[in-house]
């Protein structure tokens, strides 16, 4: 598969459904609310410090419903690819794994990105089973495929270890460790780490064998 976003197909039709062993991910719907509500309001302590309120905080069924209605239209608009994690042996939403096209200094409108950069979440009772780790080499099949994107990046705070582990377990390098502002307004700055991997496609590095 490559996707080229500057084909006249624009907005970029990345999979809106993959599969990996364990898992189903898909774009957000309206509909995942009345699931979601109750999985943020009991990982509160563990998403707060370092995933966005507009993303993490708790809010009622309906307000969750339009949050979760602006992530499917920016998906399909191609601003930001967040896919709902869902087990495949039980249908439980269990977190997040996103893509979001970026330059070197910002997120940025596709036709203006170079790389992907990735996030994710799971709720704390889905975790140290490898799930993130498996959904994120999901995406970065996807990142590969989208015909500008020269590198996938993780960025996260140097104090969130069990983040980092992701990147460091997938073979990314540590590129840098620069100051920026915290998820948080009440943060003061903090150490953002920014985690790199060059993306190979499919046949790149071969030299005829004729
Ligand atoms: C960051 C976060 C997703 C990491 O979750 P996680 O469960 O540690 O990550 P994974 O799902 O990849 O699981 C890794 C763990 O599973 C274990 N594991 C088991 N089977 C595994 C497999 N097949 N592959 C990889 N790891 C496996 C690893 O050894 C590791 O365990 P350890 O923590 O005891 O070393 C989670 O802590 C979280 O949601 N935090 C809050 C939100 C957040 O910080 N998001 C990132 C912002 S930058």
């Amino acid at each position: 598969m490559t996707i080229d976003p500057r084909g006249a197909d624009a907005p970029v039709p990345v999979p809106t459904e993959l599969s990996t062993a364990r898992l189903r991910l898909r774009p957000w719907r309206a509909d995942d609310a009345e699931q979601l509500q109750p999985v943020l309001e009991a990982n509160q302590a563990h998403l707060g410090p370092w995933i966005p309120a507009r993303v993490a905080d708790p809010a009622t069924v309906p307000r969750l419903a339009t949050r979760l209605a602006g992530f499917a239209d920016d998906f399909a608009t191609a601003r930001a690819w967040r896919y709902a994690i869902v087990s495949r042996s039980d249908a439980r939403v269990l977190g997040e794994v996103s893509l979001f096209p970026r330059s070197a200094e910002a997120r940025v409108p596709l036709a203006s990105a170079d790389r992907a950069e990735i996030g994710y979440w799971l709720r704390a009772d889905a975790t140290r089973q490898g799930l993130a780790t498996e959904a994120v080499r999901a995406v970065l099949d996807v990142a590969a495929a989208v015909a500008t994107f020269t590198r996938a990046e993780i960025r996260c705070d140097a104090r969130n270890a069990a983040s980092s582990a992701i990147p460091r377990r997938l073979g990314f390098m540590l590129e840098a460790t620069q100051a920026a502002a915290g998820v948080r307004a009440t943060d003061e700055s903090v150490a953002l780490e920014v985690w790199v991997l060059e993306l190979e496609r499919p046949g790149e590095g071969l030299t005829s064998c004729a």
